[in-house]
């Protein structure tokens, strides 16, 4: 080694490019390390959301699941009497119950039995609904709305990126389908349960910082021409955050806010849909996983804006990693997003 470095140092264009590759290397790991110490605020214990009804789009997964796990730590357990058949004994007995509720189209009952696992007493309720079908998203408020009279947190999480081109039973593009029309149309027929909420409701709104790529021409949305699946979920992420705009000014006066935000680049399947995936998530999934945010990290913010005193009352604004972020400037567009909530009520038929 020793006299490696010496050959090195004594011919100066290998030695240049051997201290280049050096440095570069080195670099990048102190950086790495650094940004991986730093890389994410947690949001702090304390903050609770107790008695709360919390609603979880994709719940079952990835971001989802950990926003779940998340917030059921923080539900005091209350408790119930039950009948002594229920029990198989004679006597009434005592069950502890946490009003947490995932939602997921599928494996919802695994996510439920890890959340128990974990938080022994959470009562986690799995309800299915498929949100690329509007048939499916009013069936699923059909169902929540005779079961729970009030909503306090409505966290609109599940989402689907780098679909190659397909259409929803409805006939629209599925980023646009599943991300902004399903969950368009779900929090407008739950706003009665939201406005129900004795201690003012929040809805959540996971959108990304993709959004910042590209601009909608509304005219366009739906066309197959020219169609591009990265920039049909960035479409996607930014109708989230028009959305969340939009319908700050509607809920003006309400005991209701809504706020959108970036999770972060998090470790989860959601590229599952890319034909390369499995190749790419095999070789170079072991060198990026080390930039990547964990699940649990990656529903920080999620929590965050949830649960944290800091924005009772605080409406209409974008975060991420549990501060105010900045949007595009195509994400502050009053015209766009009136527009955009337009479109959205004719093509659900709301
Ligand atoms: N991961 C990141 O780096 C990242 C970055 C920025 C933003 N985000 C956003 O974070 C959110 C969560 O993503 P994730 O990373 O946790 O991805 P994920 O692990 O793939 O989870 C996505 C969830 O959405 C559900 N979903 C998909 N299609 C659905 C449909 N038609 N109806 C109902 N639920 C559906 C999935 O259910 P099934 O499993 O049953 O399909 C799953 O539970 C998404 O909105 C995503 O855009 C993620």
């Amino acid at each position: 080694m020793v006299k490696f470095m010496e050959f090195a140092s004594s011919n100066s264009i290998f030695g240049d490019v051997y201290f280049g590759i050096s440095f570069v290397v080195l670099g990048t790991v102190l950086m790495g390390s650094l940004w991986y110490m730093y890389r994410t605020k947690s949001c702090p214990k304390q903050w609770r959301a107790d008695g709360k009804t919390i609603l979880i789009t994709g719940g079952n997964t990835g971001i989802g699941k950990w926003t779940a796990l998340e917030l059921a730590k923080r539900v005091i357990a209350r408790t119930e009497t039950v009948s002594g058949e229920e029990e198989g004994g004679g006597k009434t007995a005592r069950r502890l119950l946490i009003p947490v509720i995932a939602i997921s189209v599928t494996r919802g009952e695994e996510a439920a039995e890890f959340i128990c696992s974990k938080v022994p007493c959470a009562l986690v309720t799995v309800m299915k609904m498929d949100l690329s079908s509007l048939n499916s998203v009013r069936h699923f408020v059909k169902e929540f709305k005779a079961k729970y009279d009030k909503l306090d947190i409505l966290i609109n999480n599940a989402g689907v990126a780098l679909v190659p081109l397909t259409r929803s039973e409805d006939g629209y593009e599925l980023h646009f389908a599943v991300n902004h029309l399903g969950h368009f149309l779900l929090t407008c027929l739950l706003l009665d349960q939201l406005k129900a909420s004795t201690e003012g409701a929040r809805i959540v709104v996971v959108s990304a910082l993709a959004h910042k790529f590209v601009s909608i021409n509304l005219k366009e949305i739906n066309s197959e021409e020219g169609y591009v699946s990265w920039k049909a979920y960035s479409r996607s992420k930014l109708a989230n955050i028009l959305f969340a705009r939009e319908l700050t000014k509607l809920l003006k006066g309400s005991n209701v806010t809504v706020n959108s935000l970036h999770p972060g680049i998090v470790e989860t399947d959601l590229l599952r849909h890319l034909v390369v995936y499995k190749v790419f998530r095999y070789c170079a999934w072991p060198f990026i996983k080390f930039f990547l945010k964990t699940p649990r990290e990656g529903a920080q913010t999620s929590v965050y804006v949830a649960v944290s005193p800091d924005l009772a009352g605080v409406s209409g604004k974008y975060f991420s990693d549990c501060d105010e972020a900045s949007v595009s400037k195509e994400a502050e567009d009053d015209h766009l997003a009136q527009a955009l909530w337009k479109m959205s009520v004719e093509m659900t038929g709301l």
